[in-house]
């Protein structure tokens, strides 16, 4: 259901692979709620991935940029501009990418140089993406900028690793950058912890089948599909949530307030049964 909750935004959308991206959801909602956007991805991944069908159906200018390049970012912001006739109104960040996780390097045997691109992609770029609008002074007065994070930048998660730490950052990010964009130009900023979700980035984490189980059965109204947090990204880029900012915001179906469940743990203690008998 459409409520016109963007009529007449603008705005970028980064990260759309396919169809099962978080991004590529949000750009269905926020066209269906009126709004007009570019699609950003990197050059390879719009190579590879299916968005021009996205851009055909939303009517939107797909713009390559790396996003820890600043000349693709200035030039992505310009263009999207021109393109839309004006400043933007939202922006998604929805970009996230481990080399250690990619090959497997374990927490306690990383590779430094992965570890510097992971929190480039998957944090600096949200830095990036800020300073340059900033100094291109390219978001209207009362536009929001939303990234998406992971609990694991609050918990421990086995294997989640050195996105973890990427995660922590951005998480900062969005505050610090939040005080200086809310006091001078009114502009909200804040990222969404979203649960585990079936996602290319999100299946990379080896595991994924048995922790999407389990936050599912720890989570009292269960794990948050990306359409739901489509819908919640469409709010904060409304104007019904303006004086939020600077917030890491829970999308969890209530897992990262939970300690145990009793659906996790009748599978706890069937598996202790199994133990016991193995005996
Ligand atoms: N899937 C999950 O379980 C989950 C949970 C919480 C948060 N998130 C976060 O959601 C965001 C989106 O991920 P997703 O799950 O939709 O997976 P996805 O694989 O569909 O999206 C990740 C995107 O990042 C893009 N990207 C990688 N390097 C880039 C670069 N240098 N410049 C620009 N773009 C780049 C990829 O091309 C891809 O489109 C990520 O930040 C991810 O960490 C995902």
């Amino acid at each position: 259901m459409a409520y016109n909750l963007l009529k007449g935004k603008k705005g970028i959308i980064f990260g759309a692979l396919n169809d099962k991206s978080i991004a590529w959801k949000v750009a269905e909602r926020a066209w269906e709620e009126g709004a007009t956007f570019t699609l950003s991805n990197t050059p390879v991944a719009i190579r590879y991935g299916e968005l021009d069908e996205l851009g055909k159906k939303t009517g939107s200018k797909i713009i390559p940029a790396d996003a820890t390049s600043l000349s693709d970012l200035n030039m992505l912001f310009e263009e999207s501009m021109d393109f839309l006739g004006g400043k933007l109104d939202f922006i998604l960040h929805s970009i996230g990418m481990s080399m250690n996780v990619r090959k497997g390097r374990t927490y306690d045997d990383l590779d430094y140089s992965y570890l510097q691109k992971t929190i480039d992609i998957s944090a600096i770029s949200f830095h990036k993406v800020l300073q340059t609008a900033r100094k291109l002074n390219a978001i209207n007065e009362w536009g929001s900028v939303v990234a998406l994070s992971y609990v694991a930048a609050q918990r421990t998660l086995y294997r989640y690793n050195d996105m973890a730490d990427a995660k922590a950052m951005l998480e900062s990010v969005a505050r610090s950058f939040g005080y200086i964009y809310g006091r001078d130009k009114k502009i909200r900023v804040n990222t969404i912890s979203q649960s585990p979700t079936p996602t290319t980035a999100g299946s990379g984490v080896a595991g994924f089948d048995g922790l999407m189980d389990f936050t599912e059965r720890m989570s009292p109204l269960g794990n948050a599909t990306a359409e739901e947090c489509a819908d919640y990204c469409i709010t904060l880029f409304s104007d019904l949530t303006r004086k939020v900012t600077m917030q890491n915001l829970f999308h969890d179906g209530g897992f990262s307030s939970m300690g145990m469940s009793l659906r996790a743990m009748n599978v706890y203690n069937r598996s202790l049964e199994i133990d016991e008998n193995e005996d």
